[in-house]
């Protein structure tokens, strides 16, 4: 039998994403619709622990949906990984009379909430907000259009120089464990190869392919590299091994680092955004606790955390395909 539920928090937690605050304010915004009082939660689980609270209502969340970043702030917290800390949290939690929780976040966020939902009874549901897009069972996390986007534009900028200098260009865009950004982005931007953690194409084949493409014409060439990727130490060991190579090219490196985390989100998160904000609440209001909501083919859809955070996503191969013949 779930229990009435009559006041819910909100937090968000781990790296930032653009689209965050537009979740925040979904939930919020359902929260009211649906007759639930809503606090919100400073700096994740960290702040859960410290009683970091605020009420929030309606008109709290106004000019946010297009806000990129999270106004609630966010953390990686280490007490929460501690019983000590997550007991604290929790006595916080029902000292303000909190019902429930909805946790914003990647797949640390749903860890943390998964044990805290098997020590103490908080129903809670997870959203998807991450520019990894590396969650199990949802097609898209909030956030992950946005960084594309931002990727793209700034490779279409280095490009110019790529081709008016002849040289070839490294950029590394983030993705620890997941290459879908660099799949993506890569693909979208023209890469002539696309470096990722889960397939290891060895500095020899990279550099036979980059020669392979001077020999058929091209001037100068783009490598993206995931930062999770395997070939070397990192992106200066792989530019070094392809300077010290027979091919006759300028190498430049440019990390483009956490201006993928920043900026206005896209229309897409924004609506991703608050569809799963709203979902949210609606799977507390049917009494779901311990599940993430994500989107599959263009439906709402409730995911276990366990599938989400303990099942590796799979990378679409045939996306690897295509960057093969697009960049013949
Ligand atoms: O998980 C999101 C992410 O942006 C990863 O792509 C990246 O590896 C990591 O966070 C960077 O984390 P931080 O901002 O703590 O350095």
């Amino acid at each position: 039998m779930s229990k009435t539920i009559k006041k819910i928090a909100v937090l968000t937690s781990g790296g930032d994403s653009p689209g965050m605050n537009s979740a925040i304010r979904a939930v919020v915004r359902n929260a009211a619709f649906s007759g639930l009082q809503c606090d919100g939660i400073y700096r994740g689980y960290q702040g859960m622990i410290e009683n970091d609270f605020i009420e929030l209502g309606p008109r709290d969340v106004k000019n946010t949906i297009n806000r990129g970043g999270t106004f609630l702030k966010s953390a990686r917290s280490k007490d929460f990984m501690t019983y000590e800390g997550r007991k604290k949290a929790f006595d916080n939690l029902k000292a303000r009379n909190i019902d429930a929780l909805v946790v914003i976040g990647g797949d640390g966020t749903f860890t943390g909430a998964s044990i805290f939902g098997k020590e103490f009874d908080m129903p809670t549901i997870g959203v998807p907000g991450t520019i990894d897009n590396d969650i199990n069972g949802t097609d898209y996390t909030i956030g992950y259009d946005t960084a594309l986007n931002t990727v793209v534009e700034a490779i279409d900028k280095i490009r110019d120089t790529a081709s008016s200098h002849d040289r070839l260009f490294l950029v590394e865009v983030m993705g620890r464990d997941a290459g879908d950004i660099a799949l993506n982005s890569g693909i979208g931007a023209g890469a002539e190869e696309i470096l990722i953690p889960e397939e290891n194409m060895g500095i020899e084949r990279l550099i036979e392919s980059l020669n392979k493409s001077r020999v058929s014409g091209k001037t100068s060439s783009i490598v993206v590299v995931a930062e999770g990727d395997q070939i070397g130490k990192n992106i200066t060991e792989v530019a070094e091994a392809i300077e010290s190579s027979s091919l006759d090219y300028e190498v430049k490196v440019t990390v483009l680092g956490h201006i993928q985390r920043g900026g206005s989100p896209s229309c897409f998160d924004r609506v991703l955004a608050s569809r799963l904000g709203v979902a949210a609440v609606d799977a507390l209001l049917e009494g779901k606790s311990e599940i993430m909501v994500g989107i599959s083919h263009k439906k709402i859809v409730q995911v276990p955390f366990e599938t989400a955070i303990n099942i590796k996503k799979i990378l679409d191969t045939d996306l690897l395909r295509v960057a093969d013949i697009v960049s013949t």
